[in-house]
């Protein structure tokens, strides 16, 4: 019996190649040209957020640990619907919603990256394939909207805030501390808090003080009071930025 080796000539081979090219060239096909580059299929959610994200943060990554582990949390408790046994021939359909979930406290100096942080948690969340119904405010922005005008049931709009199932509430401490301001503020986290909606929340302030620190300096708890301050510890983790101000070193 003759024995063929992979190096010797294949006639059968080349007969199949020759006839496949002439299938090719028949359909116009060209078996040479170089392979087409795989362009990925755009994500529209990821697309719709990033034309609400400022345009600072267009390109923000949530690289920091705590908000990385946090995405990663939120992402996995998001659920699909009807992934339940109630239609189990249909499987689960559409995409996975955020569900409930811890909140986070990004605070720490001007500058430090806290607001880049939070928006790099919604970008990563939208690219992990969550569907997120999320809306990103300053708290003082949150209560100039919040004055009563006419024309506009600022009732509905808190409320639609308040159950937004993702939440950045940015700059908390920064607008000047009214009992208005404070009762916003209140009905806001309270409720967020009770309903473990997920929050991304940033400060300037440190929330307690410690003994190491100026008993001059300001502290969250003098800036929004005991009520809020008990909300915010028990639904988020502090997350502390202490690195210099980006702004200036980019200056
Ligand atoms: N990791 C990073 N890589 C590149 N640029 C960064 C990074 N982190 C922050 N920046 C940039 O530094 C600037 C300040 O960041 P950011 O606005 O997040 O600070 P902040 O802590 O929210 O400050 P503030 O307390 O004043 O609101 C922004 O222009 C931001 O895009
Ligand atoms: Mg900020």
């Amino acid at each position: 019996m003759t024995r063929y080796r992979l190096a010797d000539p294949q006639p059968a081979f080349d007969r199949l190649q020759a006839r496949l090219a002439a299938r090719l060239t028949e359909r116009g096909i060209d078996a040479n040209a170089p392979a087409l580059p795989d362009t990925p299929e755009p994500i529209p959610a990821l697309e719709a957020a990033q034309r609400r994200i400022p345009y600072d943060y267009r390109e923000a990554f949530a690289d920091h640990p705590a908000v990385a582990t946090w995405v990663r949390t939120i992402a996995e408790a998001a659920t699909a619907p009807n992934a339940d046994d109630h239609n189990p021939h249909w499987g689960s359909g559409g995409r996975r919603m955020i569900a409930r979930g811890p909140s986070l406290l990004l605070w720490g100096n001007t500058g430090a990256g806290k607001t880049r942080q939070a928006y790099g948690a919604i970008r990563s969340l939208t690219a992990a394939g969550c569907a997120v119904r999320w809306h990103a405010v300053k708290a003082v922005d949150l209560f100039g909207q919040m004055r009563q005008r006419s024309g506009v049931d600022v009732e509905w709009l808190l409320r639609d805030i308040v159950r937004m199932p993702l939440l950045l509430l940015d700059d908390l401490g920064a607008a000047k501390s009214s009992e208005w301001n404070e009762e916003i503020t209140f009905r806001l986290l309270a409720w967020r808090g009770e309903n473990h909606l997920p929050t991304l929340i940033t400060t300037n302030y440190a929330p307690v003080r410690t003994e190491v620190m100026d008993k001059h300096q300001p502290v969250l708890r003098d800036k929004v009071g005991d009520r809020i301050l008990s909300r915010l510890s028990g639904m988020c983790t502090p997350v502390h930025f202490d690195g210099p101000d980006r702004r200036f070193l980019r200056a």
